[in-house]
């Protein structure tokens, strides 16, 4: 797999820079511990942290860590993203997911996985931090966000954020039409599309749980 990172210096920075609970290792065990590969059918072995940038109305934006509890009324969004890792500024591109896998009940997602978000055609803008960059879209997005809507009856849902190397010819794919309606945002298939478009496995990842 190609990456677009120094894998030597990415391990050193991490030592450094994410000693405290955003670690890779626990991104890849909160994942574990959601069951999110297996329900997925995704390997994620984080090679980078996704911060996933909630704005809020009172200005201060949220910044969520993988597997955290998160107010409805704090999602509307739409969430901005950031990578932590020894990246180096050049011309490698993300496709960033968000699906949910929950809809519209955990215990039956007869309509899963939704989704949420599908960009392409993110690069790494400002520096935000010590190795951390702003992933700002040269594009439109091919689905837009829309924000967690879980019934009101149900269990919390997972709304999982998924980070993946831009394969090419990614612009020119007819898997998933841009501007989608919401019934068309169901049943969709994350590693399904990734096989499809040739992106691999995710190399970077988060999620929230949020209730109704
Ligand atoms: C969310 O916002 C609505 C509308 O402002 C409010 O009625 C509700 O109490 C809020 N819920 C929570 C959990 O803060
Ligand atoms: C989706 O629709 C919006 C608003 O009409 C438009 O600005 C955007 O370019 C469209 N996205 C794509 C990928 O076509
Ligand atoms: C999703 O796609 C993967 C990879 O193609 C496949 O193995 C799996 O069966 C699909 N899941 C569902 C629920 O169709």
């Amino acid at each position: 797999m190609r990456i677009p990172i120094a894998a030597t210096s990415l391990l050193c920075g991490l030592t450094i820079v994410f000693a405290q609970d955003t670690s890779l290792a626990a991104v890849e065990t909160a994942f574990n511990n959601a069951n999110i590969p297996k329900d997925l059918q995704i390997q994620l072995k984080p090679l980078v942290l996704l911060e996933v940038i909630w704005p809020q109305p009172s200005g201060r934006s949220i910044t969520t860590r993988a597997g955290q509890s998160f107010p409805l009324n704090d999602t509307a969004g739409p969430p901005q993203f950031a990578v932590r890792g020894a990246l180096s500024q050049d011309t490698h591109k993300f496709v960033l997911a968000a699906v949910d896998p929950d809809a519209p009940y955990p215990q039956d997602p007869n309509v899963a996985q939704v989704r949420h978000i599908l960009q392409g055609d993110l690069v790494l803008g400002p520096a935000l931090g010590s190795q951390t960059y702003k992933l700002v879209n040269e594009t439109p997005a091919l689905t837009d966000w829309i924000q967690p809507e879980p019934p009101a009856d149900s269990p919390p849902h997972r709304y999982i954020f998924l980070l993946y190397q831009q394969p090419k010819g990614f612009d020119s794919q007819t898997f998933v039409a841009p501007n989608d309606s919401i019934p068309a945002r169901e049943y969709f298939n994350i590693s399904q599309f990734a096989e499809e478009v040739g992106m691999g496995d995710p190399i970077g990842g988060s999620f929230v749980l949020v209730s109704p």
